[in-house]
């Protein structure tokens, strides 16, 4: 079987890495949550003194950026890839609010996104990779194979990353999560380098009134027609 590249982009909290996961696992594929690297160097600026009460000292960032590792390593029981930053597992360091408010101003800085789009670029040399962000179908990989466009309703997503903060035991209010939603998607499509937009010949899949099942169904019938 032909291996493809299947690059998802979208707004935040829209179920993008639970649904590249799962189509990830089905496929036998490796499954990358860029969303997740940036996080990481938002992590590693805020243990290294490059931000402080929330704002971003970028030079001393770009300064930072060579002593930045992030890999990724299989855990069998979420059956997906936790994400390490230096060695150390991130993955639930960087899933918390403080990261959320402070990881588009530094997404938005050039050389981070230099620095991570090399990195995501050489992932997908052998091929067999599901990879979701903002700029995969336009800048990672602009030849991918599939290239899918992810949107759902603003309450709906912030309902969602609401749920599952709660889970983790965040102490946050909706509305905080709702602005949060709400101050990305803004910042994702106008920030002036790779800002969100649909790849011309991308796929909306817009799921505010799907099932994760429907989603799947929906996918591999696109999959099955790409084989031939
Ligand atoms: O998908 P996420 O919410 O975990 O992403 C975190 C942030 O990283 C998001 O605000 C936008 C940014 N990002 C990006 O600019 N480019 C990507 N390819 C992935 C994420």
């Amino acid at each position: 079987m032909k291996k493809l590249i299947i690059a998802i982009d979208g707004f935040s909290s829209c179920g993008k890495s639970t649904f590249a996961k799962l189509i990830a696992a089905k496929l036998g594929y490796i499954f990358i949550d860029t969303g997740a690297m940036y996080r990481s160097v938002t992590l590693y600026a805020m243990e290294h003194g490059a931000i402080e009460n929330g704002i971003v000292d970028e030079e001393k960032l770009i300064g930072m950026l060579d002593q930045i590792e992030i890999t990724f390593r299989f855990n069998r029981l979420r059956e997906a890839s936790d994400v390490y930053v230096n060695g150390e597992i991130a993955e639930n360091k960087i899933r918390t609010i403080e990261i959320s408010n402070c990881v588009s101003a530094v997404a938005s800085i050039r050389q981070v996104r230099e620095k991570l789009v090399r990195m995501q670029q050489q992932m997908g040399i052998k091929r067999g990779i599901v990879m979701d962000g903002r700029d995969i179908g336009t800048v990672v990989f602009p030849d991918a194979d599939i290239k899918l466009y992810m949107t759902a309703d603003p309450q709906i997503r912030a309902e969602r990353r609401y749920r599952e903060l709660l889970e983790k035991g965040d102490t946050v209010s909706f509305d905080e999560v709702l602005s949060n939603v709400i101050s990305r998607d803004h910042a994702d499509m106008n920030r002036s380098i790779s800002p969100l937009r649909k790849a011309d010949d991308a796929i909306v899949l817009d799921n505010s009134g799907m099932t994760l099942e429907d989603e799947i169904d929906w996918f591999m019938k696109l999959f099955e027609k790409h084989q031939n």
